[in-house]
């Protein structure tokens, strides 16, 4: 049961080895997805679709879900294991697309780029005066990284190239050749709060780290600093970033994410110093058939070829 009609031509070759039903407007609500997910050997879904237990429990037959996401926040996994159902995703081929679109943020709050650009359209523009959408220099800034995994540490091998300084902060340390390679050092989490001007969220959302940036912590960071999140939206109280904005504590921010997507909260919207994307860091041509070659794969290795994908994240074993 195929989710999404994805570039590419891969649904092709999962045609040649299975029988394939292809839902191109994907489903309601998971309700609906339980209703229809019985006798299906796989799954192909999207960060969109949410598989829980009912889902797992409709599908006596299912083998495997591929999700096309690195993140699986959208899948109960504990329920996918407990019923023995293998578990895959697209990790690396969008780590260097995702990384670029941070950096895009990054320059766009630093610079007012969306700002400017409303202007030209608006033909506002009345000529070049010395104070008008003045920005931050990236040069000499520091910045700080929370979750060093795959794009977390493409987002601080980009730094150099802007002058940017890094710190990073994660429950596990680097290796000391890694920390070395990237030009980066590990810092406390309050610490790197307190000191970095542009803080970039790369974790994976799990129950630990929801609202990771909420009130108390958004306190803690340095006066006048950007958040960037093309993580997940719940890392992020967005009503109390919101806030932390109007009220002139943070500097900006760029977000890819909303903690209730598509939804983005309506305080947000009216506020100059943000920019806001529609969950695009995926988004080339490129990597969306990448992302879809592998979802392809992972379904014809365990349903065609009978064994486990090197993807599966649960369901390895056993
Ligand atoms: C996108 O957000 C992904 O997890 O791939």
């Amino acid at each position: 049961l195929v989710l999404a009609d994805l570039p590419g031509d891969g649904l092709e070759r999962l045609r040649q080895r299975c029988e394939v039903t292809l839902r191109s407007a994907g489903v309601a609500s998971e309700a609906e997805l339980s209703a229809l997910v019985a006798g299906y050997h796989g799954l192909l879904s999207l960060l969109t679709q949410r598989v829980g237990e009912r889902v797992f429990a409709a599908a006596e037959d299912l083998e495997i879900v591929a999700n096309c996401a690195v993140g699986v926040d959208n899948i109960d996994l504990g329920a996918a294991e407990r019923r023995g159902v293998v578990v895959t995703h697209t990790p690396d081929v969008l780590t260097d697309d995702t990384a670029d679109l941070a950096w895009a943020l990054i320059l766009a709050v630093s610079r007012g780029v969306v700002s400017g650009d409303a202007i030209m359209r608006r033909q506002e523009y009345d000529g070049w005066q010395p104070r008008f959408i003045v920005g931050r220099s990236l040069t000499g800034s520091r910045l700080g990284v929370i979750g060093a995994g795959r794009i977390g540490r493409a987002v601080l091998a980009r730094a150099p190239a802007f002058g940017v300084e890094t710190r990073y902060y994660q429950r596990h340390r680097l290796p000391i050749d890694t920390e070395g390679e990237l030009g980066t050092e590990w810092c406390p989490l309050d610490e790197l709060l307190a000191t970095a001007d542009i803080v970039s969220l790369h974790a994976s959302l799990n129950d630990e780290n929801r609202y990771l940036l909420n009130a108390e912590t958004m306190a803690a960071m340095k006066p006048g600093s950007l958040v960037i999140n093309t993580a997940r939206g719940p890392l992020i109280d967005e009503a109390a970033l919101a806030e932390a904005l109007r009220s002139g504590h943070l500097g900006g921010a760029g977000l890819d994410v909303y903690e209730n997507e598509p939804r983005v909260h309506p305080r947000l919207v009216g506020l100059e110093n943000v920019v806001l994307l529609p969950h695009i860091g995926s988004a080339t041509w490129e990597t969306r058939v990448r992302m879809a070659d592998c979802c392809f794969a992972d379904l014809i290795t365990m349903l065609a070829d009978g064994r486990v994908p090197a993807r599966a994240l649960v369901g390895t074993v056993g």
